[in-house]
């Protein structure tokens, strides 16, 4: 068992930094997800970890070791990749045990782990096959179980459910969550997906173009999202994000929109954006104080959820609505509580306590 500390990390590719000053600490049997979109530096901060890759500038500790410069297979840890990287001509027993047999553990010992291990991913019944007979969701296992048998203190996933369907992927990610509670084990696991994200991690780093902009836990990040980045890329469909003014008046301090007005306070005067959950909008078929009038663009039903597309003089709101009763063309009035607004810095993007009231 080790935490994984990173501190001060940067990677630069030639012009490319790949990861920005980027610190952050995975305690010891924590489940921690890096998430964020393609190409925004995960698996270059996952491989930093593992060792296959150098930083820049920065140290990692794994456990109280400074590790920067120690051999990838000296740093106790395995690394899951997307791609399975089995072994195409070895029997999936093989494949289990290359790393064991590499190490020299002794013949009975390995017999014993990969039988436990292949019992525990329940593959097997699949040692004497080979690769190329096994379904995506089995290779999966398998290179899952080949890092389990080394038993090493810190896991690293990157993205290891990306190439199973839907469903499969679904059921996997259950699985990978039952194996850690009961491994206890550091784990690290990359993913550009944020549903996988809030239901894996004990801790999500939101990642985007090499910079940390959150590390919390997912409900957190979900209701007080540190950045606007953040607020728009976790949760479906996204926050509405709508520009705006904090300006002084006479009267007060208000937040404006061109067609929304807010008491507004906590922060200084200046251009600002107001974020609102579809969940947080009420949508009514008559107009009231304050309300904005909005025409329906269209509805998107998925069977549980419906979300409701809407124009305004302003632009586009999604809201989430239960009726599926609203026809296109219809005039709906919008409202929220501005309990649940959230606000950003409209250049640095930062959140902002700005509390808000009608
Ligand atoms: N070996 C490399 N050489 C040059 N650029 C690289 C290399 N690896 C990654 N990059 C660049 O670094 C950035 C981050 O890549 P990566 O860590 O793979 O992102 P992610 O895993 O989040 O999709 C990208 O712009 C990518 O093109
Ligand atoms: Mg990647």
């Amino acid at each position: 068992m080790a935490t994984v500390r990173l501190e001060h990390i940067t990677k630069k590719f030639g012009e490319t930094t790949a990861v920005d000053d980027i610190s952050l600490t995975v305690n010891d049997g924590e489940f921690v997800v890096l998430l964020g979109p393609s190409g925004c530096g995960k698996t270059t901060t996952l491989r930093i970890v593992s060792g296959l890759e150098v930083q820049s500038e920065g140290h990692v500790y794994i456990g109280d070791r400074v590790v920067d410069n120690v051999e990838p297979k000296d740093r106790n840890v395995a690394m899951v990749f997307q791609s399975y990287a089995l072994y195409p001509h070895l029997k999936i027993y093989d494949n289990i045990a290359f790393g064991l047999k590499a190490r020299h553990v002794p013949r009975a010992e390995i017999i014993k782990k990969v039988n436990e291990t292949a019992k525990m991913l329940q593959i097997h019944q699949l040692l004497d096959r080979k690769p190329a007979a096994l379904s995506g969701g089995q290779r999966q296992r398998v290179a899952l179980a080949r890092a389990l048998v080394r038993d090493p203190e810190v896991f690293l996933l990157d993205e290891p459910l990306s190439n199973l369907d839907a469903k499969l992927r679904a059921a996997t990610r259950i699985e990978i969550k039952n194996l850690h509670l009961r491994l206890r084990k550091t784990m690290v696991y990359v993913t550009h997906d944020q549903v996988e994200a809030m239901t894996l991690a004990d801790k999500i780093a939101v990642i985007n173009q090499g910079k940390l902009l959150q590390f919390a836990s997912p409900m957190e990040v979900f209701m007080k999202p540190a950045h606007r980045f953040v607020g728009d890329f976790v949760g479906y469909p996204s926050m509405n994000m709508l520009g705006g003014e904090l300006e002084e008046t006479a009267a007060g301090t208000f937040f404006f929109t061109p067609a929304i007005r807010m008491k507004a306070s906590g922060a200084q005067a200046g251009k600002y954006i107001l974020g609102i959950r579809p969940e947080d909008i009420v949508v009514s078929k008559s107009s009231s104080k304050g309300s904005l009038e909005c025409t329906v663009r269209g509805l998107e039903r998925t069977g549980s959820d419906n979300y409701l597309f809407l124009d305004y003089s302003e632009g586009g709101i999604v809201a989430s609505v239960t009726g599926p009763d609203y026809s296109a063309g219809e005039k709906v009035y919008v409202t929220f509580d501005p309990a649940n607004a959230h606000f950003f810095d409209a250049v640095t993007g930062a959140a902002v306590p700005l509390s808000a009231s009608i």
